[in-house]
């Protein structure tokens, strides 16, 4: 399986705009049903769209509701009030596909109080055929689904529904680009930007090569005219999307993701840029220059290291070392010394002896990340990593887990009070959960910063001192 390649797959390619405009089409007729049953402006019907997983799905989620929104529906964040329901859902670990078939499960007394309620089903569980057949066999509720590669078919699917045409249970969408999609975005100061879809690299623990397909790099051209209208809008962060935007551009042949962030951050406006994932064996020293040069790119870097033992890493097919990781993260400390770190790493992998356990904590203590976003292995059906026969009992897992934990959580610390005193220039982004007379804004790191503000700051940056540090956030006061 590590073997794949772009070789054995269809060519990715950008839909046509025949393509779109069918679809377009396919949402006029929606609409237009209800304009027949006096269904717009205020009596329009609702639409709920539910996400789960990483921040590629919140991306997807927005052009889903900007198809419903096209489709004639309003946007709602009550599912009891919709006739449109849609879950984006998640599979990259066992648990995100188990909440998603619990929260669907529960819509069934929707449909059952109001036939007419239409619930779909997309994103990454649904992308494998095994999930897509369990839905219509066990689901009878549900009237669709929709794979990663086939969002723009929404107004089809949902025409097909209402003129009565049958539930669809079809996934295997060809690696493609769908641009020109409309976007519903709630908040207009923070947006994602996808750059790239699909992943190549097969890590054997890893679903996401199968469930979004191959890499495939939009253009800078649609990157920059993207980029241009959200800063025209008011973003005023802007995170550039792929599953390793590293590998950017490699299947379009002259361009690299270095080049690209440099060009978007070259464009006029008050914005500060970000960019995830990155893999190890593909952080370039041209990234890590263009970075240092250029102020608008925050000063954080989310370098997932998965585990700190060879061994390991070999069975993960991740293709670095520890040394040789840990080379990129003096590279990124020499040209930027204060830069944020935070990582991804994996509990119990298969073959996880307690010194490849101790490999990692000591990559830990020496790297001293900001962050970690730290998962027990979940074996995923069709990953080599699922077939391997030395599973780590769940108990051993746990156990290391939380040690884990425990120490990240001093060095966390002990990194937050570097801030303790500084000024940082935020952008305010929400109310503090909790705490009414205060806004949560994040500077370069992504911790959260708590302030006593005027929610009017919501959107805008602002100086704030910080005044205390926490495991997982700071407190400061507006300057
Ligand atoms: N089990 C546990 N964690 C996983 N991840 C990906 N696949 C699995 C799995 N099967 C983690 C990796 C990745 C993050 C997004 O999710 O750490 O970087
Ligand atoms: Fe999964 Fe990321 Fe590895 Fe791709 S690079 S296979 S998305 S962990």
């Amino acid at each position: 399986m590590n073997t794949q390649t772009t070789s054995n797959r269809a060519a990715p390619r950008e839909l046509s705009r025949e393509e779109i405009e069918k679809q377009f089409r396919y949402a006029e007729q929606v609409a237009a049903i209800h304009k027949q049953n006096g269904r717009v402006g205020e009596s329009a019907p609702r639409c709920f769209v539910q996400t789960f997983g990483c921040q590629q799905n919140e991306a997807d989620s927005e052009r889903i509701a900007g198809l419903a929104i096209l489709m004639g529906y309003t946007i709602t964040h009550d599912p009891a009030e919709a006739k449109l329901i849609l879950v984006n859902t998640c599979a990259v670990r066992e648990h995100a596909e188990k909440k998603a078939l619990s929260i669907i499960g529960q819509y069934k007394h929707l449909k059952d109080a109001d036939p007419e309620v239409i619930i779909g089903v997309g994103g990454c569980m649904v992308t494998q055929q095994h999930r897509a057949d369990q839905l219509k066999r066990s689901y009878p509720y549900v009237s669709f689904v929709f794979d990663t590669a086939s969002i723009h078919t929404l107004p089809e699917l949902v025409a097909g529904i209402l003129a009565g045409r049958g539930r669809k249970f079809f996934v295997g969408g060809e690696g493609n680009i769908a641009e020109g999609i409309p976007t519903h975005r709630e908040i207009a100061y923070k947006a994602w930007l996808s750059v790239m879809y699909g992943c190549n690299n097969f890590c054997s623990y890893c679903i996401v090569p199968y469930t979004r397909g191959r890499e495939r790099s939009r253009t800078p051209d649609a990157i920059l005219a993207e980029a241009r209208q959200l800063i025209a809008d008011g973003a005023k962060d802007i995170t550039l999307l792929g599953q390793n935007v590293n590998s950017y551009g490699r299947d379009l042949g002259d361009t690299t993701f270095a080049e690209l962030i440099d060009a978007v951050a070259n464009l006029e406006g008050d914005f500060r840029l970000r960019f995830m994932t990155s893999h190890p064996k593909d952080a370039s020293d041209e990234l890590i220059e263009v970075m240092a040069k250029n102020e608008k790119i925050v000063r954080h870097f989310h370098l997932p290291l998965q585990s700190g033992s060879d061994n390991i890493l070999s069975r993960m097919n991740r293709r670095y070392t520890a040394e040789k990781y840990y080379g990129i993260v003096e590279k990124l400390r020499s040209a930027m010394p204060d830069i944020s770190l935070s990582s991804d790493i994996i509990v119990g992998f298969p073959g996880e002896r307690s010194e490849d356990f101790e490999a990692t904590m000591d990559m830990l203590r020496r790297v001293r990340y900001d962050a970690i976003f730290s998962f027990i292995y979940s074996p995923r059906k069709g990953t080599p990593a699922a077939e391997m026969t030395d599973q780590v009992p769940h108990d051993i897992s746990t156990a290391r887990f939380e040690r884990m934990l425990a120490l990240q959580n001093e060095i966390s610390l002990a990194r937050n009070q570097r801030f303790v005193g500084r000024e940082l220039r935020v952008l305010a982004e929400e109310i503090s959960h909790g705490d009414a007379t205060k806004v949560t804004g994040r500077g370069d790191s992504p911790r959260p910063i708590h302030f006593a503000a005027d929610p009017g700051v919501i959107g805008q940056f602002v100086n704030v001192k910080i005044t205390a540090a926490d495991t997982f956030s700071l407190s400061a006061e507006q300057i």
